[in-house]
């Protein structure tokens, strides 16, 4: 549940019965990440999915990057704009939940191009020398501004990031935040409008997702 479905469900139902329909596979894996995780509500939403899925599909990238892949329903969304030699590198920590990510990335007709990585982010950006088209973030907030620090060189001109959460329940407003991660996604906020390497703006879609195009 996100800070503007909070606030505002019908309009959220409105937005949902008004984009197009979610491929049975991820319908499957939405239904299994509520009845078998005890924090379902952070999957990627139904608008987020689309909208990661058209990104990718009008980018068409060769290499994707998704540091916090859960149960891997942004996976499969970002999987369906890869060329056909293409591949996404998926990242998470959580071992306990491997089996559902696993499982749904073998039913996929996406699993030879799925590279499923049980690894932490920081120590897998700081050995990678590849360069990603297209990059999304959603893991731990704490990390943020790090990870943007880190993931910059490993982008080149028209390479996309997302951040999402980035609007962390409408927390960036605080003033003096006391939480670590508000604290984090404030700075990350800032570093990327301070930065011209990018152009960038912050989609108000549920939680907010900075998106970034390096120049
Ligand atoms: C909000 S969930 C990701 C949701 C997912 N993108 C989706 O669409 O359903 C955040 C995930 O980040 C993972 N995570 C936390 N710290 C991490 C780290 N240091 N490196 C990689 N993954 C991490 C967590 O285990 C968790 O599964």
């Amino acid at each position: 549940m996100s800070f503007f479905e909070e606030k505002n469900p019908e309009m959220d139902r409105y937005l949902e019965a008004h984009a197009s329909s979610e491929p049975e596979i991820l319908k499957k894996l939405r239904r299994e990440t509520y009845q078998k995780t005890t924090q379902p509500h952070m999957i990627s939403g139904y608008q987020q999915g689309r909208l990661l899925t058209i990104i990718s599909q009008m980018m068409r990238p060769e290499n994707i990057l998704e540091i916090g892949t859960f149960t891997g329903y942004a996976t499969l969304c970002l999987a369906a704009g890869l060329t056909e030699n293409g591949r996404i590198t998926t990242l998470d920590v959580n071992e306990d939940l491997a089996y559902l990510p696993k499982k749904y990335f073998a039913e996929s007709e996406h699993s030879t191009r799925i590279d499923f990585r049980l690894q932490d982010a920081k120590e897998f950006l700081n050995e990678t020398a590849q360069f990603f088209d297209l990059i999304f973030i959603d893991a731990d907030k704490e990390n943020y501004a790090e990870y943007f620090r880190l993931i910059k060189p490993r982008t080149k001109s028209g390479s996309v990031i997302m951040f999402d959460n980035v609007l962390w329940y409408g927390k960036v407003l605080e003033e003096n935040p006391k939480q670590k991660a508000t604290q984090a996604i404030k700075e990350l906020n800032d570093l990327i409008a301070k930065d011209d390497d990018f152009e960038n703006l912050i989609l108000p879609l549920r939680d907010g997702v900075n998106f970034l195009r390096r120049k």
